[in-house]
């Protein structure tokens, strides 16, 4: 069976359906909570997140402990990682299950990419980084050479992350950021240099 079940019919569900079809698969369906919804770009909500009939499974949703919470819950289904044909990743990359490429990235050589992650528009992540779970590099972010991201971080559109940075885990980057420091405490992170925004 040639079907995909993509998990949240969004604006990035359809975008991953997008490139589900690029990448061959020709039996696509949705999940999603809520029921009002019928179709997501073309193609039927067949029912709730919870409940995948028999496919390959596709979390597409933005927000990381959601997209954490469903990809555990299939932990036992194929989860595919699905890369548009425009985006260019070296050979030597490492990419996790239930992560997609968007069009126009551009992955370099020596880095990983762990499970659940977005690498989104004409993103870049550069030579030896390490991007952890469920991680979302937002459309148009650049992370430079040997950048560290923890699990569940999101860096923001348009951020740009200097060379031989880590960033901790569950950390918001605003759009835009630039961040020149280690970031040690999780939390949101705003504007050049990038600073943490107190609530
Ligand atoms: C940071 C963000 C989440 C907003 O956070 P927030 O705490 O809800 O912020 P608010 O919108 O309440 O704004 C609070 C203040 O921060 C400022 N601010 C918000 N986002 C900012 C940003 N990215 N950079 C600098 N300042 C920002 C606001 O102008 C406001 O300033 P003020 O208090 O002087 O008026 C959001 O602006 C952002 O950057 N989101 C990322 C969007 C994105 O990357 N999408 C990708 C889709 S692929």
């Amino acid at each position: 069976m040639n079907r995909l079940i993509i998990i949240g019919a969004s604006g990035h569900g359809r975008v991953i359906a997008d490139i589900a079809e690029l990448n061959g698969y020709t039996d696509i369906l949705f999940l999603d909570d809520n029921t009002a919804v019928q179709e997501c770009g073309g193609f039927r909500r067949i029912g709730t997140s919870m409940n995948a009939p028999e496919g390959d499974v596709f979390v597409a949703i933005g927000n990381a402990a959601a997209r954490k919470r469903l990809s555990e819950h299939y932990m036992d289904r194929h989860q595919p990682t699905l890369i548009h044909p425009s985006a260019v990743i070296a050979k030597d990359v490492h990419l996790g299950p239930g992560t997609a490429v968007m069009a126009g990235a551009v992955i370099n050589p020596g880095s990983t990419v762990g499970r659940g992650c977005i690498i989104n528009t004409c993103s870049s992540v550069d030579h030896d980084c390490t991007i952890s779970d469920y991680v979302h590099i937002a459309v148009g972010a650049h992370l430079c050479g040997t950048v560290a991201i923890g699990e569940n971080t999101w860096v923001g559109a348009g951020a740009v992350i200097s060379n031989n940075i880590c960033i901790c885990k569950d950390c918001l980057i605003g759009a835009g950021a630039v961040v020149v420091k280690d970031i040690l405490v999780s939390g949101k992170y705003l504007g050049i240099p990038a600073t943490l925004k107190r609530e």
